[in-house]
């Protein structure tokens, strides 16, 4: 075979050869790429799944405390009152006009206490009361709770100028906080509860802060099993892109601080 044949036909198989593996290569590429594009869409639908999920347990938490505090204030105050009013009547001697005056007079005002009581309470049931009062009054409502339920002193500071998130991430702030609350009735022997709220441009901070007997937070990183209620809160910050933090000294109480992006990266859409 001459030289040049030769030579035209090595090119040929050497071009052919480098079309071959540019095409394997680059169909190698798109696979990949349609793999990592599906994996990515199917994590993201997780996420989505997973933040629904948590918005809907948040949303039935919420009731659920709800439910037990309408429970004992109707059991605590409301029934009380009325039984007093109840027992007033029942005493009442027409023939001691003065006493039946005095009577009167605290049955009506007993009545009219637990009628204005039973109106607040229902104010409360509405199950988007959280979107109709918006966050701030939702805690002032929480805090008033705790302050009926126990000797707790509480003070709620919100600075900066309010402004409102979406209802979905609302409704997980607020669930954190009641969770927060809720540890520090069943665990700090603390007296003050202490809310800062921060509005900014950037983010909205939450601090929930007692000044009770405080716990050692080793577990939390070693101990898969402990503390499924902080788990939990961490989680569902993390689902709306939020930074969680706990700290605590023994003795001197604990410090939960939120920090809720405005424009928060979260898996949403
Ligand atoms: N504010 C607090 N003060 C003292 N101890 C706390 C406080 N919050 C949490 N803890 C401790 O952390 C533990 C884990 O809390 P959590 O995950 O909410 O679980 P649970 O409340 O079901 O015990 C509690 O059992 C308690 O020992
Ligand atoms: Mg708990």
């Amino acid at each position: 075979m001459p030289k040049e044949s030769r030579e035209i036909i090595i090119t040929l198989i050497a071009g052919t050869s480098t079309l071959l593996l540019l095409g394997a290569l680059m169909i190698s590429f798109l696979f990949l790429y349609r793999n990592r594009h599906r994996k990515l869409l199917r994590e993201r639908e997780q996420l989505k799944l997973s933040y629904e999920r948590e918005l809907l347990k948040s949303q039935l938490e919420i009731q659920e405390q709800t439910f037990r505090h309408i429970s004992q204030e109707i059991h605590d105050n409301i029934g009380q009152m009325l039984s007093l009013a109840k027992l007033n009547l029942s005493t009442m001697d027409p023939s001691l006009p003065d006493n039946l005056e005095q009577k009167i007079i605290d049955s009506k005002k007993l009545v009219g206490q637990a009628i204005y009581d039973l109106r607040n309470l229902s104010h409360g049931l509405s199950t988007d009361y959280i979107a109709d009062m918006g966050l701030v009054r939702a805690i002032e409502h929480e805090l008033e709770m705790v302050r009926k339920s126990g000797n707790y002193e509480t003070l709620f500071e919100s600075e900066g100028k309010s402004y409102p998130l979406d209802k979905q991430r609302e409704l997980i702030i607020y669930r954190i906080l009641q969770e927060t609350v809720n540890n520090i009735i069943k665990h700090a022997a603390s007296q003050k509860i202490i809310i800062h709220l921060h509005y900014s441009q950037e983010e909205l901070t939450l601090s929930i802060t007692d000044n009770g007997k405080g716990f050692d937070l080793t577990p939390l990183n070693q101990d898969a099993s402990f503390g499924l209620g902080i788990r939990n809160m961490y989680n569902r910050a993390q689902l709306m892109g939020a930074g969680f933090k706990i700290s605590s000294t023994l003795g001197h109480g604990t410090s939960v601080v939120l920090s809720v992006p405005v424009e928060a990266a979260n898996t949403r859409t």
